[in-house]
């Protein structure tokens, strides 16, 4: 059974008539096209830095300070994923024929796509609750809410990853190439725009996990 848009003909698709009659609009920055390669390119970001904090759990002890850096340099990135996937939803909610034409993830995907946005943002932000208020949290445990918000968490993304990653080396491989190559489709526009807002990105979160991890270590 195909799991991505890409594969399937989705249901909703009854009015392709009338998209049909919409004349095709080429998009500077790429259109659905761009807005999946962006994601996939975020996506593969965050894999390596899930892989980084993963060690520092392994070893909190010791790595205590880089788990708060890395948890917080994390932010950039997971705000322009929560972004560029949340921008799809609205266009194709929004009946833009463009991403219409795209159709929506699976069913699958979309149901598992809000347990995957709240658990981030549940550990993200427990995480940076820690770093701000310390152990001490009063009657909050906020302590066993990072911990069990990782766990849903981890469930979640697995899940995530095991459908996406697959997708990964031509969605980058595309944007990366000087030449298009068969396989990457059309010909799309705003590789120069993606690669910015992805090391903007970045550098938002390098910006936080700089100001932010002195202040947590001052607490732990
Ligand atoms: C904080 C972590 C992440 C969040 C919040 C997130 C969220 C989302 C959401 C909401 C979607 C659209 C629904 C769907 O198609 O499943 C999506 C799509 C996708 N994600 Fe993630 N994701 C995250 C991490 C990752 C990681 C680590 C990968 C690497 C394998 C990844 C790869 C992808 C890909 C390839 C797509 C489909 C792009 C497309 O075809 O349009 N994501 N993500
Ligand atoms: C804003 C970023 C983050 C901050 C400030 C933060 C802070 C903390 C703190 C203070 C602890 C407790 C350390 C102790 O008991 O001595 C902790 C534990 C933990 N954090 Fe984070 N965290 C952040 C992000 C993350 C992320 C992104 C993950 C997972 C991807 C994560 C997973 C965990 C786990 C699993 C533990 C429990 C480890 C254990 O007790 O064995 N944290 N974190």
């Amino acid at each position: 059974m195909p799991l991505t848009s890409s594969d399937a003909a989705p249901a909703d698709l009854a009015d392709s008539a009338d998209l049909a009659a919409v004349p095709r609009k080429p998009n500077r920055h790429g259109g659905p096209e761009g807005n999946r390669r962006l994601t996939a390119a975020v996506g593969a970001l965050l894999l390596v830095l899930f892989a980084a904090q993963g060690v520092t759990i392994l070893f909190l002890g010791q790595l205590l300070s880089w788990h708060f850096f890395i948890g917080m340099l994390l932010i950039g990135p997971v705000c322009l994923k929560i972004g560029v996937t949340g921008y799809r939803f609205v266009r194709y909610y929004t009946g833009d024929p463009a991403y219409r034409r795209q159709g929506p993830p699976h069913l699958l995907l979309r149901l598992l796509a809000p347990l995957v946005l709240a658990t981030t943002v549940a550990l993200l932000a427990t995480g940076s609750t820690l770093a701000l208020l310390g152990r001490d949290t009063g009657p909050v445990p906020v302590l066993l809410l990072h911990k069990v918000s990782f766990v849903c968490w981890a469930t979640a993304m697995t899940a995530h990853v095991l459908t996406h990653v697959w997708r990964l080396p031509r969605l980058i491989g595309a944007d990366l190439r000087r030449r298009s190559a068969h396989r990457d489709g059309p010909r799309i526009g705003g590789a120069l725009v993606r690669w910015s807002l992805l090391a903007a990105a970045l550098g938002a979160g390098l910006a936080i996990a700089l100001a932010g991890t002195p202040l947590a270590s001052s607490h732990w």
